[in-house]
């Protein structure tokens, strides 16, 4: 399961280097299997990697890594149209594999994504859209079962709310579609850019523009090299470990423009910015201040994956902040955690009130999802005493050595649980 024990020890200072982006890595691994040959240059190493890793060599692609370039070749016999169910219900966006594997086969098999820890998680927009797109698609026990006589056939798309799963979906099952596809209301995510950026190196014809995705298809898919952008929600999570602990860092292959709906938050928190080309400067003061409200909301808004660690630095602010959450319907299951190490905090539906109180206390809490793990470790790092962290497997599906990262900040980290005695 993974314990952590962190002892809060004052500020952190120093340099971070940002890995490259989970959510951009995983859609360019799934229309890898459209491609002739992929290399994937800073492939983050993370368990959600590594689940899609062993579903495309089920499926029967080549997959070869040597540090962080990864290859794919899907040049070969695609083996099987199903999606192998163990590492497909440990990515919890395997559902990103069904446009490609219908566009590949004419066929796919995969069984339907239940809730996840952050709700509901419906996919109604991608199979609305896959239909679209000429495909047949049925549920029987639990199973969606999705076939196209020949080739998929492009069609306006308009979504009516630019979910960017479905974006990615739809715009990887277009790509080698037979004529024209406009989604509109589109995803306009940095990592839905990545992805066209991708298909287009490989040969796709795709034109990003504000809100709407023209794509032409064609015939056939080539090879193609790309690196992965910088993971904006890991470059958070450490500007908030360091605004939480009064800390001083420097983020270094970033993308600031990516995160332009956040910086100014962290400066309404009274930390001084500075930002070059690919590196942010952190300082914080030695109490943040809150914030009028934080509203997640898709790109280019404040984004729902960075809600729960600005909500753990902000705990010890002076005054009070309101979090209004509007991508998900159970994103707040950090809370209750947040509050056994003292914080205040009101939640009410899709809000939360948090009254920043002077000190977090050690306490033993679990990470409930990725990101709310997150803001359990930045909590713990401002807290005084020891908190022991359980369930830390969440956080290997988001960050690359994110304990070795932090403990070089100066964090005093004990992975693989407390002491017998404890
Ligand atoms: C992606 C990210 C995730 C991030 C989220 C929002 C990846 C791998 N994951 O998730 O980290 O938190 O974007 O930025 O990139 N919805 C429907 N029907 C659908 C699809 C979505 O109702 O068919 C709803 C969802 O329940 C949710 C909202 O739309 O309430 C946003 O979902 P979406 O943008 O699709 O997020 P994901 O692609 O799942």
């Amino acid at each position: 399961m993974g314990t952590w024990c962190i002892e809060g020890a004052g500020p952190l200072a120093g340099t971070v280097e940002i890995h490259g982006a989970k959510n951009a890595v995983l859609p360019i691994l799934s229309a890898s299997l459209l491609a002739e040959e992929t290399t994937l240059l800073r492939c983050p190493a993370l368990t959600d990697v590594s689940a899609a890793k062993e579903i495309l060599q089920c499926l029967g692609c080549r997959v070869t890594q040597a540090l962080d370039v990864l290859r794919v070749d899907a040049s070969g016999e695609i083996a099987c149209e199903a999606l192998p169910e163990q590492p497909a219900r440990e990515m919890r966006s395997s559902i990103l594999f069904l446009g490609a594997l219908l566009a590949r086969c004419g066929r796919a098999r995969i069984g339907f994504p239940g809730g996840c820890e952050l709700g509901p998680r419906p996919i109604d927009l991608h199979l609305a859209g896959l239909r679209r797109l000429g495909a047949e698609i049925r549920e029987e026990g639990g199973i969606l079962e999705c076939r196209v006589g020949g080739r998929l056939r492009g069609a306006p798309i308009a979504l009516p709310f630019p979910s960017v799963g479905a974006t990615e979906n739809l715009m990887i099952a277009a790509a080698t579609a037979e004529g024209e596809t406009v989604i509109t209301n589109a995803a306009r995510e940095p990592e839905v850019r990545a992805l066209a950026d991708y298909l287009n190196a490989c040969g796709a014809q795709i034109a990003c523009e504000d809100d709407h995705i023209r794509i032409c298809g064609v015939e056939s898919l080539g090879a193609a090299t790309v690196s992965i952008i910088p993971d904006r929600i890991e470059a958070v999570t450490y500007l908030c470990a360091a605004a939480a602990t009064g800390g001083e860092i420097r983020l270094e292959r970033v993308c600031p423009a990516h995160l332009a709906a956040v910086l100014p938050i962290f400066e309404e928190m009274g930390c001084r910015l500075k930002t070059e080309e690919a590196a942010i400067e952190l300082t914080a003061p030695r109490r943040l201040s809150s914030v009028a409200a934080v509203k997640t909301m898709p790109y280019p808004g404040f984004p729902t994956d960075a809600q729960a660690p600005l909500m753990a630095a902000l705990c010890c602010a002076r005054g009070s902040t309101l979090f209004i959450e509007t991508i998900f319907s159970a994103r707040y299951r950090h809370v209750g955690e947040l509050e056994r190490m003292g914080a205040q905090i009101r939640t009410e539906g899709r809000m939360a009130l948090v009254r920043g109180v002077e000190r977090l206390h050690g306490a033993a809490v679990r990470c409930t999802d990725l990101r709310g793990g997150a803001a359990l470790a930045v909590a713990a790092l401002a807290a005084e005493g020891e908190t022991v962290l359980s369930e830390t497997r969440h956080l290997d599906r988001g960050y690359c050595d994110f304990a070795k990262q932090l403990g070089a900040l100066g964090a005093k980290i004990r992975t693989g649980g407390p002491p017998p005695s404890a």
